[in-house]
C-alpha cells in the first residue's frame, strides 16, 4: 500500500464558527508529514477527524488505503495517537502505567523498559504519574503509543514542552520508527523540527491548506528573488535573478573582484509567516 491517507475536500463545521474547508492531501507510506499552522487553524481537528474521533460533514477520508468509514477496530490496532487528552492513570506510577498498556497491546514487558530508558524515564520509573512534570508525562504519553509499534502513528506536538536532551532523543526514535516503515503524522510549532524530520509538510491556516511539498520543495517554490555578492573590496552587493544580475556578477568575475556569490533560500520559519501572516 503506496498510500496510508488521503483527504479529497474535506469540510467540517463546528457551531462556533470554524471550519475546515475543502482539505485535500495525501500521505504516502513510510512518509513523515508535518502538519503547520498556526494555533487554531485546524491541526487537532483534523487529527481527531482522521482517527474517528470527530466526523467530517462532507468529502472523502481514506486511511490505511480505505474509506474511513470501512476502517475497523482490527485495523485502528496498527494505529498510535498521541494527543493531548492521552489517558494516563494520575496514581499509578510510571511502570505501572506502561505494564498496564503492555498487557492491553498484548506486547511484551521487555519493550516497555527499553522505551522508559530511551525515554529517560527508567529512573523515575516508580513515580506517580500525578507528581510527574509536563515533559516527563508527554514522554510517558509517547513510550506507551509507541509500545506496540503501530505502522501510522498520529503525533499532536509531540516534542512540546521538552527538554532540548529529550527532543532529540524523540527525533532519533521517530527517525527510527520511520527507518522500521512507520508512516508518521506530526504536528508541531517547531519549524526547525519540521525541517528535520519531515519529507512532506503542508501548511494550514484558518482551516485551508496553503501549500504543501517536501520542504526543499517549499524553499525553492518560495525562494528569495536575490543573489548577494560580496566583492573583493568587502562590499556587499544585492542583485535580482535575472539577465541584469548575470551581467552584474560576470563584470565583476572579470574585474577579478568576485569573492562570494550566495543565493538566500528562506527558511520553513520565514515561508510559514510569508504565507500565514502569523507568529505560531
Ligand atoms: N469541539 C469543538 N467545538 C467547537 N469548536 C472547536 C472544537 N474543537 C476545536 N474547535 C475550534 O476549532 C478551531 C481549530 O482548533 P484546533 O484545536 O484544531 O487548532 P490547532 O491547529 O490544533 O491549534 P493549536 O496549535 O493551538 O493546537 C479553534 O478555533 C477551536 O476553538
Ligand atoms: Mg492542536
Amino acid at each position: 500500500m503506496s498510500e496510508m491517507i488521503r483527504l479529497e475536500q474535506v469540510c467540517l463545521r463546528f457551531k462556533t464558527g470554524f471550519a475546515l474547508d475543502g482539505l485535500s492531501f495525501q500521505v504516502e507510506a513510510g512518509q513523515v508529514f508535518g502538519f503547520l499552522g498556526p494555533s487554531g487553524a485546524g491541526k487537532t481537528t483534523t487529527i481527531k477527524l482522521l482517527t474517528k474521533q470527530l466526523q467530517k460533514d462532507s468529502g472523502q477520508i481514506h486511511l490505511l488505503g480505505k474509506p474511513i468509514e470501512e476502517v475497523s477496530r482490527d485495523d485502528f490496532e496498527k494505529i498510535g495517537v498521541l494527543t493531548d487528552t492521552n489517558g494516563l492513570y494520575e496514581r499509578m506510577s510510571i511502570e505501572e502505567n506502561l505494564r498496564f498498556f503492555a498487557r492491553l497491546r498484548n506486547v511484551s514487558l521487555a519493550r516497555g523498559e527499553e522505551l522508559l530508558k530511551r525515554m529517560g524515564l527508567y529512573e523515575s520509573r516508580k513515580t506517580p504519574v500525578k507528581k510527574c512534570s509536563k515533559g516527563m508525562r508527554q514522554r510517558v504519553s509517547l513510550a506507551v503509543v509507541l509500545l506496540h509499534e503501530p505502522k501510522l502513528l498520529f503525533l499532536d506536538e509531540p516534542t512540546s514542552g521538552l527538554d532540548p536532551a529529550t527532543i532529540q532523543e524523540v527525533h532519533r526514535l521517530l527517525l527510527e520508527m520511520k527507518e522500521e516503515g512507520t508512516t508518521i503524522f506530526l504536528t508541531t510549532h517547531n519549524m526547525e523540527e519540521a525541517d528535520k524530520l519531515c519529507d512532506c509538510v503542508g501548511i494550514l491556516d484558518q482551516g485551508r491548506l496553503v501549500t504543501s511539498g517536501s520542504p526543499l520543495e517549499l524553499k525553492l517554490r518560495y525562494a528569495h528573488d536575490r543573489i548577494n555578492i560580496r566583492t573583493a573590496g568587502g562590499e556587499v552587493i544585492t542583485v535580482n535573478k535575472d539577465a541584469a544580475g548575470a551581467e552584474k556578477i560576470l563584470e565583476l568575475a572579470r574585474a577579478g573582484q568576485l569573492m562570494t556569490v550566495h543565493s538566500e533560500e528562506p527558511n520553513l520559519e520565514e515561508i510559514f509567516l510569508m504565507l500565514t501572516g502569523r507568529k505560531f
